[in-house]
């Protein structure tokens, strides 16, 4: 068959928003949002972001609530990142019973049960007084294997505290097999590890060391990855796999769309994606200004992680998209 000029004509399928509607390749439903959510020891109200604008540190009050709002709006789950009134060099709080985060995930998982799905950040930079992702050595470098026990320990606290899944956002080599390894011991082997299994060094972090309160001085660069390299996110895959995880993350999102897809080829495991606090960041601010349409780019950005192969999103947004897409759907928008 020749194609004669003129007769192919893809604009056809653009006609009508029906037609475009039932040839869109790729959709968002609310179970694929995951709503990230911080928790604050110190605080009597919630506080607002200067850098996040429409994001708050929670008192355990607020964040039952808007958990509540998040799961009636129908999103896939809530991961939770805890801010301690007491910082130390080992970060002791994040594997307390009594520590902010784990009191958090018992309030939600006592009155959520398994109506969502409970995840936490298992990460020590929330809790150290240096910022660092892992316990130090007596140089200054974070201090891998000794991370992984302090690792090991807060993955076990998580589970007993009620989390559904531990999400390893540390980058220590080996986190992945220390954390099942640990979880099986103590019975819990019924509890998913998500591994960011990709994660880079990345500037667009910088609005979520306001969200944590981060002490960090420096960076995490010789943990985290050098924003250079696409080939060694797939060694860091085949090593999260073969270690045992369940779900695989790439960190951040947008500037990292070509990783994702790389990684959603190869993965035979679930590949979820972080549209990270610098992206929410600048979407906000630039709508904010008046430079774009803030409800098209928020789902430009959210679509353009579902083509790139993700099977879910971790974005401030997720309750918000979440109500839009349901009464979307009852409008016959969609
Ligand atoms: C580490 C962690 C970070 C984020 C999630 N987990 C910060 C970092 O690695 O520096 C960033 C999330 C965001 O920017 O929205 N606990």
């Amino acid at each position: 068959m020749t194609l004669v000029p003129g007769t192919v004509r893809p604009r056809r399928l653009r006609t009508t928003p029906a037609l475009r509607r039932l040839v869109s390749e790729s959709r968002l439903h609310p179970a694929d949002l995951i709503l990230p959510m911080f928790v604050k020891e110190t605080l009597s109200e919630p506080a607002p972001l200067t850098s996040m604008p429409g994001v708050v540190q929670h008192t355990l009050d607020s964040l039952l609530e808007a958990a509540n709002e998040a799961v009636d709006a129908g999103v896939g789950g809530l991961m939770l990142f805890g801010i301690p009134e007491h910082k130390d060099n080992d970060g002791s709080q994040a594997d307390d019973p009594e520590g902010i985060l784990n009191r958090a995930l018992t309030l939600l998982r006592d009155n959520l049960g398994d109506t969502t799905v409970i995840m936490a950040d298992l990460c020590l930079d929330e809790f150290t007084s240096h910022g660092h992702c892992g316990v130090l050595d007596s140089a200054g470098g974070v201090d891998n294997d000794a991370t992984l026990t302090r690792y090991a320990s807060m993955a076990v606290s998580q589970a007993r505290a009620g989390a559904h899944v531990v999400g390893l956002s540390g980058m220590m080599d080996g986190q992945v097999a220390a954390c099942r390894e640990a979880l099986d011991l103590e019975g819990f082997t019924d509890v998913v590890v998500m591994a960011y299994s990709a994660k880079y060094a990345s500037a667009f972090f910088g609005p979520f060391r306001e969200a944590v309160d981060s002490e960090l001085q420096g960076d995490r660069k010789t943990y985290q990855q050098d924003p250079a390299n696409g080939r060694e996110a797939m060694r860091e895959l085949d090593l999260d796999l073969a270690e045992g995880a369940d779900i695989v993350m790439v960190k951040p999102g947008m500037p990292y769309l070509d990783v994702l897809a790389e990684v959603a080829c190869e993965s035979p495991v679930p590949v979820w994606a972080y549209q990270v606090s610098g992206e929410y960041a600048m979407i906000e601010f630039a709508a904010s200004a008046g430079a774009i349409d803030r409800e098209r780019a928020i789902e430009e950005s959210l679509i353009a992680f579902k083509r790139a192969g993700a099977d879910a999103i971790l974005t401030y947004w997720a309750t918000e998209v979440a109500q839009r897409l349901t009464s979307q759907t009852q409008d016959g928008a969609l």
